[in-house]
């Protein structure tokens, strides 16, 4: 689609407009984004999700109580949860929110493709919160940009104004919750179900449920902070740089003071630092890996037993086709002309780059990618690795015991 047409799920502005004046900027209220939405899950299917081993997913309860029946402002629970904790919740004032709901759930998976006028490695989950009246999970601010869907009931959103790093937080929970939070002039509204609420990351924002039916979808992306990226790229690079590669110092000039630390040892030191760092391929290498990590790597399940060549290639000629399991993460990117990289959960395949392209996109995985010189062996390891699956087999499968 091309970057100039109007999205109704963005009010009617086109990505390129969205992206140039809101996106890492600005909020943006969009009333009926998504008009005809019905709640993907009912409150009782999210809590549901909430008991299962493996599923992120917490509880906030505000004017709660700690173990020893004190009362307490906030109070945090992680799951999994059972019912005896959803039969003793009072009627108000909490919230229920599960993370990465689009890892079991086809339908919610595929609502992040409506967020492609995003590069789809910026995505990170999609996060649902079920709360009855009064539920919040106090006023915040969070580090990523996030689009706040209103599934079904309403909420009552605030945002606040600038809030710097150091803005005081409320001790002793485990929820980043501000002491102080004031409403920005004319940034109060209620979501009614489809409506939606833009928020890049550090914009103070409170959400209070104003129903029993309170259900908010929220789309989070992805972004390292330069801790984590500069961490990580140098533990990258670290495994394939040699020993021999190290601070030198031919050619110095005696030291005026030998004990002294002088500005040449240090521009010596910072030279062999920035030009290591700065190896452009690696870096590509690096960044398509990291980016495709899983959000929980124990998630993908290899095949118990490797998948023959032909009998994948046999299945896909009879009109089968594969699925990338919910939770994959796919990218690509050229190396030249005649082949390119394919990251897929945090590895790099070497391909050509109309297989690398086609793999990294949503187009169906049938007998056409066998057309790909290479495809076969290649999209069969990625069966084995878990990436690509069988209809039916990726998705998350609730225990009937
Ligand atoms: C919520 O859904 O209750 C909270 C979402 C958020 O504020 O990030
Ligand atoms: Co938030």
């Amino acid at each position: 689609m091309p970057a100039d047409t109007p999205l109704p799920m963005l009010g009617g502005l086109s990505a390129a407009d969205f992206l140039d004046q809101y996106w890492q900027r600005k909020p943006l209220l969009i009333r009926g984004a998504f008009p005809d939405i019905e709640s993907p899950l009912s409150p009782n299917e999210l809590a549901g999700l909430a008991c299962e081993e493996g599923i992120e997913a917490r509880l906030v309860e505000e004017h709660g109580q700690d173990a020893k029946g004190n009362p307490r402002p906030w109070k945090v629970s992680h799951g999994p949860f059972d019912e005896a904790t959803f039969s003793r919740l009072p009627e108000s004032n909490w919230s229920l929110l599960v993370q990465a709901v689009d890892h079991y759930i086809p339908e919610v998976a595929n609502l992040l493709e409506t967020f492609s006028f995003v590069p789809r490695w910026r995505l990170d989950d999609i996060m649902i919160s079920y709360a009855p009246p009064g539920g919040s999970v106090g006023p915040h601010v969070d580090q990523y940009d996030v689009f706040l869907l209103q599934a079904s009931g309403q909420r009552h959103w605030q945002l606040g104004g600038p809030t710097d790093d150091e803005a005081p937080i409320i001790e002793g929970i485990d929820l980043r919750i501000l002491e102080h939070f004031e409403v920005a002039p004319g940034k109060d509204w209620v979501l009614e179900p489809g409506d939606m609420l833009y928020l890049p990351p550090g914009q103070a924002h409170h959400g209070i449920s104003q129903s029993d039916d309170c259900m908010t979808v929220s789309v989070g992306f992805r972004a390292l902070s330069a801790d984590e990226a500069v961490t990580s790229f140098a533990d990258y690079l670290g495994e394939t740089l040699p020993s021999s590669k190290r601070y030198s110092d031919a050619g110095m000039t005696p030291p005026a003071d030998p004990g002294e630390l002088n500005d040449e040892a240090l521009e010596r030191m910072r030279r062999l630092i920035l030009e290591t760092l700065d190896d452009p391929t690696q870096l590509a290498q690096w960044f398509g890996r990291v980016m495709t990590q899983p959000k929980y790597v124990d998630q993908l399940v290899p095949q118990e037993s490797p998948t023959p060549v032909e009998e994948l290639v046999a299945e896909l000629e009879a009109g089968g086709y594969l699925e990338r399991t919910l939770g994959s993460r796919f990218a690509w990117r050229a190396l030249d002309d005649n082949q390119a990289t394919l990251f897929v959960d945090g590895d790099g395949l070497v391909c050509s780059p109309g297989l690398a392209q086609a793999m990294a996109s949503n187009a169906s995985i049938d007998a056409d990618i066998l057309d790909y010189p290479g495809a076969a062996a290649l999209i069969a390891g990625l069966l084995d690795r878990g990436s690509l699956s069988w209809p039916g087999d990726g998705a998350f499968e609730e225990d009937d015991e």
